[in-house]
């Protein structure tokens, strides 16, 4: 089939790769001709793994273009996805400016049927805002105004594993009461579902609500989880262990109830408040919302709130050097938006810290978001980043950083104190080894 893509970001870029991997002739488009020419010579915007060689093989045999030509792209696809970012508004609910752009877009150029799919994370109602939107600009064309259907098709692939989620996805909503465009996004859909069926069919409005509703399920998890953290270490409880006992139970399971250091993101932080926003606006009050929101902003301030306490309070921190290790908002991507590690090392400036970090994939990132911050520097791998620290601070659970060489660690760092926002060591290991280590929802060991 012939998919056009509007937005080139983690998911327009993955869902255009990934798409053509299957068979599909797609069109890539996205307004930033930086972003589009660079990647005509096979240079990605963002870290995702196996996303790289995906896009040179299709691009290679053709069935993946780049292009910021808007016409030509409204003139290729069948199906015409709308993948652009949908950021906060000032009040948080989500700016759909950029996914309305788009829709006149397409409209103005458009000359026969085309299925508009959002796929951006949308409120309820935005289907309708894009039908309306793609009416006003055909009712000013003088020539004869081809039909249309505006689909919602939430993403739910995860950074750091998108090219496999969508690949192999759990499930596909397709919202939509169009029997002639559920029928061509079944077709475009049905190379996924070789093993069996996973297409949700439902009406546009519950699949636009689906998506909130996953992402702020799983954030009420982690903030849960966190909760329950801080009571466990004033109650002198392990949080490890009730994490055990709880996921043990078929009815809550392991999974998303790791506690730590707050979630970050392009997606959980936007979307539950855009969710909240949303309630607000038709006057429901939505306390669970605002409570997850809440929990997690006090969250990304832990690590820091922990630090300062070793040290005897914010003033200490004064001149001191604090490794950072990982800095990505999760493993396996560079994306370091709402990330606590950002939290963190803000904090730390603040307090007159110096902040030596490192991250796999995420040094370049840090680079573009803090270009002069004389109390960074970026160090070429996690051993380097010790080198004369008063203290360690682990944000990102990185596989690398699982079984580090503790003996390499206290030579480069003679502090011997951690602060692990991921609780990814033993504490009584640590104690025995001589280590200080304050972790999260667990009773600091060596202070
Ligand atoms: N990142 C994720 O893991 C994820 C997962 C599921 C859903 N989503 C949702 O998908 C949407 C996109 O997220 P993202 O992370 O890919 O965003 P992103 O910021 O990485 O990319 C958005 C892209 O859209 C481009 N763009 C803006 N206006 C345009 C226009 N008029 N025409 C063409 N391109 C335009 C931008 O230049 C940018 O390259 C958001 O609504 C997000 O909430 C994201």
């Amino acid at each position: 089939m012939k998919i056009s893509i509007f937005g080139t970001g983690y998911v327009g870029l993955v869902s255009g790769a990934c798409m053509a991997e299957i068979g599909h002739d797609v069109v890539c488009m996205d307004v930033d001709p930086v972003k589009i020419s660079n990647l005509n010579i096979g240079v990605l915007p963002i870290w995702e793994p196996g996303l790289e060689a995906l896009v040179a093989r299709n691009f290679k045999e053709g069935r993946l273009r780049f292009s910021n030509d808007a016409a030509q792209a409204v003139a290729h696809g069948d199906v015409q996805f709308i993948a652009v970012g949908t950021p906060p508004d000032e009040d948080g609910s989500a700016d759909l400016q950029y996914v309305l752009a788009v829709a006149q877009t397409i409209a103005t150029h458009m000359a026969d049927y085309k299925v508009i799919v959002n796929k951006s994370t949308v409120p309820v109602g935005t289907a309708d805002k894009v039908a309306t939107a793609v009416r006003a600009v055909l009712a000013q064309r003088a020539d004869e105004t081809p039909g249309f259907d505006v689909v919602s098709n939430p993403e739910f692939l995860k950074e750091g594993a998108a090219v496999n989620d969508f690949l192999h996805p759990d499930r596909i909503v397709i919202g939509s009461d169009s029997e002639r465009a559920k029928s061509m996004m079944a077709e475009l859909y049905e190379p996924f579902m070789r093993n069996h069926d996973r297409t949700i069919h439902m009406d546009v409005r519950s699949a636009e609500l689906t998506k909130y509703a996953a992402n702020a399920l799983l954030a009420t998890k982690i903030s849960f989880m966190n909760e329950v953290a801080n009571l466990a270490e004033r109650l002198g409880a392990d949080i490890e262990q009730v994490r055990k006992g709880i996921g043990s139970d078929p009815r809550i399971g392991y999974h998303f109830i790791y506690p730590g250091c707050g979630y970050g993101g392009s997606c959980f932080p936007k979307d539950v408040q855009a969710l909240g926003r949303t309630a607000a606006q038709i006057g429901y009050d939505a306390p669970l919302l605002q409570a997850v929101e809440a929990v997690n902003n006090r969250q990304k301030t832990t690590l820091f709130t922990k630090l300062a306490n070793h040290f005897g309070g914010p003033a200490q921190l004064r001149g001191k050097a604090i490794a950072v290790w990982g800095l990505a908002f999760k493993p396996n991507t560079d994306d370091m938006r709402e990330a606590p590690s950002r939290t963190l090392m803000e904090a730390l400036w603040q307090a007159g810290a110096k902040v030596q970090a490192f991250d796999p994939v995420a040094m370049h990132e840090t680079e573009r978001i803090y270009p002069d911050q004389a109390l960074l520097s970026l160090c070429p791998d996690k051993y380097s980043a010790l080198a004369g620290a008063d203290a360690l601070v682990i944000c990102t659970e990185w596989q690398q950083f699982r079984a580090p060489d503790f003996e390499e660690m206290e030579l480069r760092m003679p502090s011997k104190l951690i602060v692990d926002g991921r609780n990814l060591y033993q504490p009584t290991k640590m104690q025995a080894s001589g280590w200080t280590y304050v972790s999260v929802g667990r009773a600091a060991v060596g202070a």
